[in-house]
């Protein structure tokens, strides 16, 4: 029997793996009636008797649900995403989602297409009528300036879109350069989505890390509660690459699902990374899950630079870390050129293992 987005939530609460949340039940209708559309688009679209609906009606609004973190945006636009039973439906983080258009433009403009934006739209509308991103954000100049003729395109093709933001969408692109030829996107955003706070009292991700420890060492026995952290925060899934634009090149944090990173030590400092990389990974990730953070020394200086950098980033961004270390943080860079600025560091690595650490 098929069952209302609302009774699918209600059971959750009802199994205990999810609390009732007055705020979060409130937009599951509007939710539920996107489902019903998407579906019934999909059949129509499948049908022989399609071209009879040529006239379609014009898509029903879109949604944008915005918020503070983990109030559990993402956990509700997925728990909609999966139950839509539509093949014309697409979940993506919106910065992958902007990649790909880069790349789809790229790709245009060395075929000397002219308006390379054209067949990146064309491409989308053909295969998608419900398209969910997870975390709208604009920070980037060259998205600020697609974003409008995209979405203009987009909408105009009869997709739907929803999705989740920490921003309310007048704060989009805050302070960005040129700001005003990005106000009609956001009037765009006004005219074609719901716009709906997600104003639960609850920060659910903090909720999860409350009372649990969330540095761990040695890290070689940390493995296990490495991984049962991870499978908690990351709602069960592996985690997907996360390729994030940094001055013309991609810095790539291994896995990342839920608003979760995961990477060791290596991955993030044995590379000639620097602070844009950092800071970048820093906006990203609400929670990093670092692993295997070595005795640091002057024979590993550079790796250990890198660290001091990364470390203070997350910091300034209040991102909550979870690691596994060689050693406790006082005891991790102990001698050698470096050590003293290692103190504001390994202080910082104690506070942030704070219950109450983190935005
Ligand atoms: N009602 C709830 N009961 C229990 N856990 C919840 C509830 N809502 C969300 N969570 C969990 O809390 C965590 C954070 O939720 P979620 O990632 O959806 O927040 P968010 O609003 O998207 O945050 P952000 O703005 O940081 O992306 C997730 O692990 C999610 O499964
Ligand atoms: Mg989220």
């Amino acid at each position: 029997m098929r069952q209302t987005l609302t009774e699918i939530y209600e059971a959750k609460v009802a199994q205990g793996t999810l609390r009732a949340d007055p705020a979060q039940h409130a937009v599951l209708p509007a939710l539920e009636g996107l489902r019903l559309w998407a579906e019934a688009q999909g059949a129509r679209r499948q049908g022989l008797l399609g071209g009879l609906f040529r006239k379609e009606a014009p898509p029903p609004p879109g949604l944008y649900l915005w918020g503070g973190v983990g109030r559990g945006k993402s956990m509700v636009m997925d728990l909609f995403i999966e139950t839509v039973d539509s093949p014309a439906k697409r979940r993506v983080h919106f910065h992958a989602f902007m990649q790909d258009i880069h790349r789809g433009l790229h790709a245009a403009r060395k075929r000397e297409v002219e308006d390379a934006l054209a067949p990146v739209a064309d491409a989308i509308i053909r295969d998608v009528r419900l398209l969910a991103f997870d975390e709208m954000q604009i920070t980037d100049i060259t998205d600020a300036m697609i974003v409008g003729r995209l979405f203009e395109k987009l909408f105009a093709g009869g997709v739907v879109i929803v999705t989740t933001s920490n921003r309310v969408p007048e704060d989009l692109y805050k302070d960005g350069l040129n700001r005003v030829l990005f106000l009609p996107f956001i009037a765009m955003l006004r005219d074609k989505l719901q716009v709906v706070a997600l104003e639960s009292p609850n920060d659910y991700r903090q909720h999860r890390l409350e009372g649990t420890q969330v540095y761990f060492h040695p890290a070689g026995k940390a493995k296990a509660q490495m991984d049962g952290l991870w499978r908690d925060l990351a709602g069960g899934s592996y985690g997907e690459p996360l390729r994030l634009p940094v001055n013309g090149r991609e810095v790539e944090v291994p896995r990342f699902a839920n608003g979760v990173g995961r990477a060791t030590f290596w991955e993030l400092c044995a590379k000639p990374l620097g602070p844009a990389d950092y800071l970048a990974i820093a906006q990203a990730v609400r929670v990093l899950v670092l692993e295997d953070i070595p005795q640091l020394s002057a024979g590993n200086y550079n790796e250990a630079k890198r660290f001091v950098i990364l470390i203070d980033a997350l910091y300034e961004a209040r991102v909550r870390l979870v690691a596994s270390a060689a050693d406790v943080p006082e005891r991790l860079y102990i001698e050698g050129a470096g050590s003293f600025e290692f103190e504001r560091t390994a202080s910082r690595l104690r506070e942030m293992q704070a219950a109450d650490w983190g935005g």
